[in-house]
């Protein structure tokens, strides 16, 4: 029987929350469609730091490197400054594991709310592909002292032609098999040494690819078309922290953070890749049973299709997109159910196979 092997990191805040209901949605499928899933679980994050003082040792990620894929929560919590968890856990892992594209798809579902004012699904079809270990991201920065009043603080940009040759080479391929249009969305008339290199890596991969139409935005005018005219967009291919805040306007467009997905892919096979919800610890709403799994389930079909496992994935995108269309998109006090029971039945829909309108995995 076909196994794979998850590991699965389930962090901090809503994390375990929904990371439960991607493994109750892989469970069923892997029933369903005769897989098995061999797990096991790392126990990483805030209560791990604060109980041993170690974020990761570098024995855990070998380990996790023999994994097929790996299975992530959220990672955040206010008992720990911002950015120890985030750098030395989620940033490390995409780092190590060569993890250099992250995948987001922005995909409005048939049902569910959007705040955009008469946006249908057919228009709102596109994925981010986020340049994923280099950037701003990289950098540690430091802080020119002379008193507070006149200190500096100086955080650099690291790209490197190579890095942002495999996420546009990636990108072009992507575009190849959906709708063959490619954006690059940068800040060309400002950042204009990473703007050219950008820009010209595009330009060079584009006559290998001449059935794909290319395009380019700047990030601030990007802000204005993703809500207003979502269907221009197919394939869009941006850098790291661009690509942070375009994906949470994304999720909103598409219903809200808990509604988005996204992996973490590793490109040359030497590490797993890693699956896990564009939303953070959400730490305002943990333990409350009003955080929404469909990202995470989401992110567990892109984690089935990555593996091969393609019937299995669309059957956790169509029980997802059936479950979703029946409710607010967010969660919060009006929320109609708790994150354990729209899990169980988003299980159910793939035993049962559900159908929904707009998935494609
Ligand atoms: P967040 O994504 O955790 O939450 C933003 C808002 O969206 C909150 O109001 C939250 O309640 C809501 N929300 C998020 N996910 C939801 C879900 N599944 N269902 C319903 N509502 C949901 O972002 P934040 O508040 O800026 O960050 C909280 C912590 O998470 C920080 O420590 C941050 O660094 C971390 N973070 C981690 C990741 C990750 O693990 N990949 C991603 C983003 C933020
Ligand atoms: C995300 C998060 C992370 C990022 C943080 C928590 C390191 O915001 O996955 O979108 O900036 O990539
Ligand atoms: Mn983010």
């Amino acid at each position: 029987m076909r196994t794979y092997n998850l590991a699965v990191i389930h962090g901090d805040g809503i994390g375990p929350e929904v990371n439960h209901q991607a493994l109750k949605a892989l469970d069923a499928a892997s029933e369903r469609f005769g897989f098995r899933l061999e797990s096991t679980e790392y126990p990483l994050g805030a209560q791990n730091y604060l109980d041993t003082g170690k974020l990761i040792e570098v024995g855990t990620l070998e380990r996790i490197r023999r994994h097929d894929a790996i299975l992530f929560g959220a990672m955040g919590d206010p008992r720990v400054a911002p950015g120890i968890l985030e750098r030395g856990l989620i940033l490390r892992i995409r780092r190590e594991f060569r993890q250099q594209v992250n995948l987001r798809p922005v995909r409005l579902y048939p049902g569910v709310p959007t705040p955009i004012k008469d946006l249908s699904p057919d228009r709102c079809d596109f994925v981010v592909v986020r340049e994923n270990t280099e950037g701003l991201y990289v950098s540690e920065g430091s802080t020119v002292h002379g008193g507070t009043k006149n200190a500096v603080a100086l955080q650099e940009s690291v790209n490197t032609a190579r890095a942002i040759a495999d996420v546009v080479d990636y990108s072009f391929r992507l575009a190849q098999k959906r709708r063959k249009k490619l954006t690059l969305c940068h800040k060309k008339n400002v950042l204009v040494h990473a703007g050219e290199l950008w820009q010209t890596v595009v330009d060079e991969h584009s006559p290998q690819y001449p059935d794909v139409e290319v395009d380019y935005v700047h990030v601030d005018a990007m802000c204005q078309h993703m809500p207003m005219t979502p269907e221009r967009f197919d394939v869009i291919v941006t850098d790291n922290l661009f690509g942070d805040i375009i994906s949470d306007l994304g999720a909103t467009i598409q219903g809200g953070l808990g509604v988005a997905a996204s992996a973490n892919l590793n490109l040359d096979g030497q590490a797993p890749s890693m699956f896990e919800p564009v939303h953070g610890s959400a730490p305002d709403i943990a333990g409350r049973g009003w955080a929404n799994p469909a990202a995470a389930v989401l992110s567990a079909a892109l984690c089935l299709a990555a593996l091969g496992e393609g019937e299995a994935a669309l059957s956790l995108e169509r029980a997802a997109a059936s479950v979703l269309a029946g409710l607010p998109a967010l969660a919060g006090p009006g929320m109609c159910a708790h994150t354990d029971e729209l899990g169980d039945l988003i299980a159910q829909r793939i035993t049962q196979g559900a159908d929904a309108d707009g998935c494609s995995l």
